[in-house]
């Protein structure tokens, strides 16, 4: 599909954004594998959540979507650690790294052998980062040439490790505690910088035997986690499109409700003020132990900067949309230390160089960096999503400040995560 985008003269409003994804995921498998049943609120509206959730269907796990008071709850009926069935077909996680990821480690310490795969993009991806810790712990795994998917998951009787992460992901991490949920004795896992914590929280909140402590995790084995209300925040990930919007486009004034902002999230909105960025936090509160608030944000003059080591771990997934943002701030913006960017959904350095030069924007770019000098100006183009929703979304950004329209091929890959997202823009720039 492809998205005629305008420019426009500035974005205001009040907007919601669908449910944190990276949250969805976990509340979606942890449900499953708790007792009794779970009724999650504002369940993000993206496809790969919904994968998630029919890899989970596929694997006994019945759930049902409902309506009160205008609100979807998803009721999710959980059947225990030991509750899930043999899926008796291919699970498909489509285009979402986090759930085959994750749900490799509940996979993997199951009385029966599942395979799981997913889309084009996602059989290129690595997983050899959650198969060496898994064969550590005892599983049994097998993957296209030791390290892309399909893999086949021969589940098996699991024991703790002590792990140290060699790179900074989070669906490593979740990975290997969910395994841990099962295995003999305690499983640690430490990191060499802090990714999001949403699963030792979410773990936390369910009863599991879990220990947090900064960039080191120990989880034991666990005999069973409880069912209960959930309430899923705002995407802050998907709310940096128009965040950035916001800060870009002149005499914008924008109202964002119920954003996430945990901790390990929230180094984008350090990072944006750091380059002189106007964004007020309004309201906050805490559920389920995540941190939910309203931001506002306003037209600003934003320096630019330099984003690197455990910064660009922290911002990784808004580096599209800070790219786009660097090009037209005063300096530019330098990024370092993003190898992890070409191993996304695209290879993001390359999507983000690509349609830059198309709008005639000059960068320069090398293995893991991109540097982007300041003060350019947005020629219309058509641009491509390359098949990534963040792509999509951050160059349909771009577009509304460019000198006119632009089109957006493959757009239709932004409901990945926000199926919402031209309707939201249309109703902002109204
Ligand atoms: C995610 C972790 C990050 C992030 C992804 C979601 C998660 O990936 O980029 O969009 O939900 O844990 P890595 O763990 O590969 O860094």
């Amino acid at each position: 599909m492809t998205e005629t985008v305008s420019p426009s003269q500035g974005v205001h409003g009040v907007i919601s954004v669908p449910g944190d994804k990276s949250i969805s995921h976990r509340y979606a498998m942890l449900a499953s594998i708790a007792d009794g049943t779970s009724q999650i609120y504002n369940y993000s509206s993206g496809a790969d959540p919904h994968s998630t959730l029919a890899c989970m269907s596929a694997l006994g796990i019945s759930h049902e979507i409902s309506e009160q008071d205008g609100r979807q709850i998803l009721t999710i009926h959980g059947r225990g650690l030991h509750g899930l069935q043999s899926p008796g077909r291919i699970l498909d996680a489509g285009n979402s790294g986090s759930t085959i990821r994750m749900l490799s480690g509940i996979l993997a310490a199951q009385p029966f052998e599942a395979t799981i795969t997913g889309d084009d993009s996602l059989v290129k991806r690595p997983m050899r980062r959650i198969m060496t810790p898994l064969l550590q712990m005892g599983g049994h795994i097998l993957a296209t040439n030791e390290q892309f998917p399909p893999l086949r998951i021969q589940g098996s009787p699991l024991h703790g490790i002590d792990y140290e992460l060699p790179v900074a992901s989070a669906q490593v991490k979740s990975c290997i505690l969910l395994a841990g949920l099962y295995a003999k004795g305690e499983t640690i896992v430490r990191e060499p910088v802090i990714t999001r914590d949403h699963t030792e929280i979410a773990l936390r909140e369910l009863g599991a035997d879990i220990t947090i402590q900064p960039r080191q995790v120990r989880v034991r084995e666990t005999a069973q986690l409880a069912g209960k209300t959930l309430v899923v925040p705002g995407d802050l990930s998907s709310a940096t499109f128009f965040i950035v919007a916001a800060l870009v486009l002149p005499g914008s004034d924008l109202i964002l409700t119920n954003v996430g902002l945990n901790p390990t999230r929230t180094a984008l909105l350090d990072v944006l003020r750091g380059m002189g960025a106007n964004i007020k936090l309004l309201h906050i509160e805490e559920i389920n132990g995540e941190l939910i608030g309203n931001l506002q944000v306003g037209t600003s003059r934003i320096r630019g900067g330099t984003i690197e080591g455990a910064v660009t771990a922290a911002v990784i997934d808004e580096i599209p949309a800070l790219a786009v943002l660097g090009a037209v701030s005063e300096k530019g913006l330098v990024v370092r230390n993003a190898s992890e960017l070409r191993v996304k959904e695209t290879d993001r350095i390359d999507a983000i160089a690509k349609n830059l030069l198309k709008m005639g924007i000059t960068l320069n770019t090398t293995e893991d960096s991109l540097e982007i000098p300041g003060s350019q100006t947005f020629r219309a183009a058509e641009l491509d999503s390359y098949g990534d929703h963040r792509i999509a979304m951050a160059f349909s950004i771009a577009a509304l400040a460019a000198d006119s329209a632009s089109l957006i091929h493959g757009a239709d890959a932004a409901s990945v995560s926000f199926p919402e997202f031209y309707a939201t823009l249309r109703q902002i720039t109204k």
